[in-house]
């Protein structure tokens, strides 16, 4: 006898910047079922700014001729009250790229303000279980502004993603190494997704031994690595000619799906809200160790010991944060 069981509904994803460069690689990633299984049947909320919406008709036509059986639906708009409808997740890709001329507090100002429309769209339109990603720089800022815009959605369901730097700086270890990637675990990525950032190769792992007992050389790691991964945005601009976008859509399906299901044998750089973990500034975004249990709830892993190296390092990068909030929150006359 044959057994049937019951299609699964839909999981409704809003991709914002969806006719970017992000997008493109990020959307047929989706609807071909790797971010969320190959029996997981998706609908996607394509939206974009007015100019981006003739494109963004090229690339839903694209995913029309893909013909993916899990793409049940594909909805392109500009306007945030149709793109945040009933969306189980919020994937906010798209952002204001700094021009020349420009100082770091203006974009803080101008993507704030984007930010907070679509946190409050999000609090009004989506699902009260949404869950937020931010991949818009700068990511943390905007994903507090973003969450602080959202009252009646928990804190707990906004995150901003280092996993890009995560997976940067397991390549540069393993090739430092001379090992396959998939031998270096446990390498967390903290603070903000900026150069600040902390990738800890202290309690890093190649091949389930520390990291640097295979790597020996201390100043490579502290002089080299650690500003390599958090250079290596830019040294993508310069040699592309473009932002990183396959590396960081790749990121982004690694994020969510890592965010689904139970985290096994290792750990992953999220930005999530602080509590005020190791010392960091409760109520922040910043990026912290996470698992995640059977019943798909993350938490922040607690036990990991971090030398005065480590802390130093941590602490300057969340100062960072601190002060982007200040000035973002002062632009934005939002109260911390
Ligand atoms: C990246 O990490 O590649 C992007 O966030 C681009 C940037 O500005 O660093």
């Amino acid at each position: 006898m044959n057994s049937f069981s019951a299609p699964k509904t839909p999981i409704r994803v809003a991709v914002t910047g969806a006719a970017g460069n992000i997008g493109y690689a990020l959307l047929f990633r989706i609807a071909s079922g790797h971010m969320f299984g190959a029996d997981q049947p998706v609908a996607l909320n394509l939206i974009e700014i007015e100019p981006g919406m003739a494109p963004l008709k090229g690339v839903a036509m694209e995913l029309d001729d893909c013909a993916f059986p899990l793409l049940t639906e594909v909805v392109q708009t500009s306007d945030s009250s149709v793109g945040f409808k009933d969306v189980d997740w919020a994937l906010l890709v798209g952002s204001v790229p700094r021009k020349k001329g420009m100082e770091r507090a203006d974009l803080l100002g101008i993507n704030g303000k984007v930010f907070v429309g679509q946190g409050k769209a999000i609090n009004d339109y989506a699902k009260p279980s949404v869950r937020v990603l931010v991949v818009g720089n700068p990511c943390n800022t905007n994903a507090l502004i973003a969450m602080k815009s959202a009252p009646a959605i928990p804190n707990t369901q906004f995150f901003a993603m280092t996993r890009l730097d995560e997976n940067r700086a397991k390549t540069q270890l393993a090739q430092k190494a001379g090992v396959p990637v998939a031998q270096v675990t446990e390498l967390c990525v903290w603070g903000n997704h900026s150069p600040t950032m902390y990738p800890d190769f202290e309690n890093a792992k190649i091949n389930r031994s520390k990291a640097t007992s295979v790597i020996l050389d201390e100043s490579w790691l502290r002089d080299t690595f650690v500003p390599t991964v958090g250079q290596r945005g830019k040294a993508i601009i310069e040699a592309r000619g473009a932002s990183s976008a396959a590396s960081a859509a790749n990121a982004v399906v690694d994020t969510v799906r890592d965010l689904l299901q139970p985290t096994r044998g290792d750990i992953h750089s999220v930005c999530v809200i602080s509590n005020g973990e190791y010392g960091t500034p409760a109520g922040l975004i910043t990026s912290l160790p996470i698992k995640v249990d059977g019943a798909g709830k993350w938490r922040v892993v607690g036990d990991i010991k971090l030398s005065d190296y480590a802390k130093t390092q941590i602490a300057a990068s969340n100062e960072e944060l601190l002060e982007e909030r200040k000035v973002a929150f002062g632009q934005l006359g939002l109260s911390i």
